[in-house]
């Protein structure tokens, strides 16, 4: 499939309100003004699944798989599940012939339900529970990325088989941006540093251990990601530390992870990595360091997460109040937030937000976005344009909330998590329900099934 097929009937990009780099691939404004995904307006879905509601463009995400594939040839492409996991979504991942990194048993177990061979999973994280690796190495998981030596003890007891493990390597790279988000470090929570002997330590524990088979290294070096050169390091510093192994304990390793964490924009001019600038820089550095070291070409595997989800998704919110404070700012105020998405108040995210429910048109004024929850840094987005007119009621969309929104959504206020609709050509699927209040009930032990509000 090529860009165009995707390029639904509506008068699409063209329009000022939607930058083609921020809004799902099929996003347009019709002749009513009104913002529309995948030939569906978000009026109506607005008004048949309420809000606040994540829209997801299917086309979006499938185009996004089919890029990476068509860009990076002869690498095998993980996508990174946290990011965002719905068995539908697994199914999509699936149909492209991509295979999938997880972080938990409930991510696996919704990659299983969503139909993922368990030999194209891979299991991340620095504090698996003794009974997920049990698990993971149960269902015949393909890899798993061990990350303390703790780990390499308690899943030599619990595979069943010669468990196919890469160890975890952090390559000593900052690559700035948000702390939180920084992971190629050595003074963080993941992995074995490469040059104090402890990555090599681990390979030795790991070759020791008759149910572990040690196919090769991992490095994920953090998020947003924009110059590709960086990869390049990684990989120039994650061979050498190949060769460190292959001298020390005589073993060649095939395989090198080098994690995800590929940019992309969520405001207009934001960079992005560049796929075929990465391809290229994949090469290169492979055959510079495999030369300098006389070491194999290894297999090489990459785990974008947000590059292929946050685009898709678009969330959709009702405007309750508009106040301006004497002297101060003016808040439009919206009926979700820091619940539904909490990367503006952990990591100071910028959004982009528009007018989905009538024409634009007129005069504009700069606002915040807020949120309905009990505390002033809940935000959505800071300094916005809208138009002057904005009043409870209308709707607003937020672009690029496909990644690190429904998968780090919360009950904050106790307030139900929102759903997740799929368009595709005019078609509407509810891929995930509204959390209720009796949902939420549910779970507490002083529920006797009594009256339940709002559902
Ligand atoms: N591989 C590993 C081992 C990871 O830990 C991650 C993300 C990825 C791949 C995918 O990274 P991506 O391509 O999506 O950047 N909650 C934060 C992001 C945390 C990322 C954690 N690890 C956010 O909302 O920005």
């Amino acid at each position: 499939m090529t860009l165009l097929d995707y390029v639904p009937s509506l008068h699409k990009a063209a329009t000022s309100r939607i930058d083609p780099a921020i809004w799902p691939l099929t996003a347009g404004v019709d002749d009513l003004g009104r913002l529309c995904v995948g030939d569906v307006a978000l009026t109506d879905i607005a008004d048949e699944f309420h809000t606040p509601t994540y829209v997801l463009d299917e086309a979006d995400f499938r185009y996004r798989l089919q890029q990476y594939r068509g860009a990076l040839r002869g690498v095998e492409i993980l996508y990174a599940a946290k990011s965002l996991l719905t068995t539908d979504v697994a199914r999509w991942v699936v149909e492209e012939g991509i295979g999938l990194d997880v972080s938990s048993a409930g991510e696996l177990a919704i990659a299983l339900a969503g139909g993922v061979d368990p030999s194209r999973i891979i299991l991340h994280g620095n504090a698996k529970p003794v009974d997920e690796l049990a698990a993971a190495a149960t269902v015949g998981i393909g890899r798993i990325v061990v990350d303390s030596a703790m780990e390499i003890a308690y899943l030599s007891c619990v595979a069943r088989r010669p468990q196919p493990v890469l160890i975890r390597v952090t390559p000593g790279i900052d690559i700035g941006g948000h702390p939180a988000v920084v992971t190629g470090i050595d003074d963080q929570k993941f992995g074995f540093p490469r040059t104090d002997g402890r990555a090599l330590a681990a390979a030795q524990r790991i070759l020791h251990q008759p149910a572990l088979e040690l196919v090769g290294l991992h490095c994920h070096i953090g998020s947003q990601v924009t110059d590709a050169t960086i990869y390049g390091e990684v990989i120039r510093r994650m061979i050498a530390t190949m060769a460190d192994i292959r001298r020390s304990h005589g073993v060649v390793l095939h395989e090198l992870n080098i994690g995800g964490g590929h940019g992309v924009p969520y405001v207009s001019g934001d960079p992005a990595l560049n796929l075929d600038e990465l391809a290229d820089i994949i090469d290169d550095a492979l055959d510079w360091a495999c030369a300098a070291e006389r070491f194999p070409r290894p297999r090489i595997v990459v785990e974008p997460g947000r590059a292929i989800s946050a685009r898709a998704g678009v969330t959709l919110y009702r405007v309750v109040s508009v106040k301006s404070q004497p002297g101060g700012r003016t808040f439009v105020s919206v009926d979700g937030g820091m619940s539904d998405n909490p990367r503006v108040a952990l990591y100071g995210a910028k959004y982009t937000v528009t007018l989905a429910n009538r024409h634009a048109l007129g005069p504009t004024q700069r606002v915040t976005v807020a949120g309905r929850h009990c505390e002033s840094g809940d935000e959505i987005a800071r300094d916005v344009e809208l138009p002057a007119d904005v009043h409870p009621g209308d709707l607003l969309a937020v672009a690029c909330t496909g990644a690190y929104q429904h998968s780090m959504a919360s009950n904050y206020n106790m307030v139900g998590r929102p759903p997740i609709v799929a368009v595709k050509g005019g078609r509407v699927t509810e891929l995930v329900r509204r959390e209720t209040t009796a949902d939420l009930l549910a779970r507490d032990r002083g529920w006797s099934g009594g009256v339940v509000l709002h559902d």
